[in-house]
């Protein structure tokens, strides 16, 4: 049986598993396996992991655009729990190279692309090919558009180390954003103020805004841009390639 084959048998078994079920399948399943945090809600993955087993490996990727309290979140989660937690960083000749010849905001005029290719999708391609597994924190009511049908666990076949597997969970992807907010109150979860400010989702703060009553969350991240355009590249679509 192939592995994706596999994978899509996991992924049937575990559609009824709660996040903390997948996420100890993860866990216990793989060694060199790691969780990308945000600094946004998905803290309720840092918080459960480190429920299951002391020492999980956590990483963010910092693109040199994220808000202060993002920052704080990840210096409080990095104190609070008992995680291995890892900030990456973007070429830092790639980023200069950006900069000088397109200045600081290219994105707003030439589409995100490019930026989120140098400060997101490179660090994470980088990190991706020392690892087994990684865990993220989407779910499918994130964007209707884009992640209606993301799976519990999937192949990762475009970060994936030439001949080989790497394996994407995605134990969140079954959970509405009330569930996540449930969790995170119930377990006095510390998080980011921002979700107080009308950030509903979070990512770099040039290209992150607060949305008013009715909008869906997305609406807030490159808004200047087409719905369908609304992602960075970390997460591309696997069962279309
Ligand atoms: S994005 O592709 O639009 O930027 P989004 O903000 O929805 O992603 O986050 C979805 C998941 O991607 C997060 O839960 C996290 O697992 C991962 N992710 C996004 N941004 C980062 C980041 N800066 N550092 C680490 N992981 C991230
Ligand atoms: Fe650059 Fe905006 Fe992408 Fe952040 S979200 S990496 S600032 S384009």
């Amino acid at each position: 049986m192939s592995e994706t084959l596999n994978h899509v048998d996991i992924n049937h078994k575990l559609q009824e598993s709660s996040p903390q079920e997948i996420l100890e399948y993860a866990i216990s399943t793989y060694d060199s396996i790691a969780i990308s945090f945000s600094g946004a809600e998905d803290i309720v993955l840092v918080d459960m992991a480190s429920k299951i087993k002391a020492g999980v490996r956590v990483f963010c990727l910092d693109t040199g655009r994220l808000h202060g309290e993002t920052y704080q979140l990840i210096e409080k989660a990095r104190q609070q729990y008992d995680i291995q937690l890892e900030v990456l960083f973007p070429d830092a000749n790639a980023v200069q190279k950006l900069v000088a010849e397109k200045g600081l905001y290219s994105f707003y005029t030439d589409n995100h692309q490019e930026c989120c290719g140098i400060r997101k999708v490179a660090p994470l391609r980088k990190k991706l090919l020392t690892l087994d597994a990684w865990v993220t924190g989407q779910r499918k009511d994130q964007n209707p558009g884009t992640r209606a049908e993301i799976p519990v666990i999937q192949n990762d076949r475009i970060f994936a180390r030439p001949g080989e597997t790497l394996t994407k969970f995605n134990p969140l992807a079954n959970w509405s954003s009330t569930e996540v907010w449930q969790y995170i109150r119930k377990n006095n979860v510390p998080y980011n103020p921002l979700h107080d400010q009308g950030f509903l989702s979070i990512g770099c703060e040039p290209c992150t805004k607060p949305v008013g009553p009715g909008q869906h969350e997305r609406e807030g991240r490159w808004w200047w841009e087409e719905a369908t355009k609304k992602e960075c590249g970390l997460h591309v679509d696997h069962s279309k390639k």
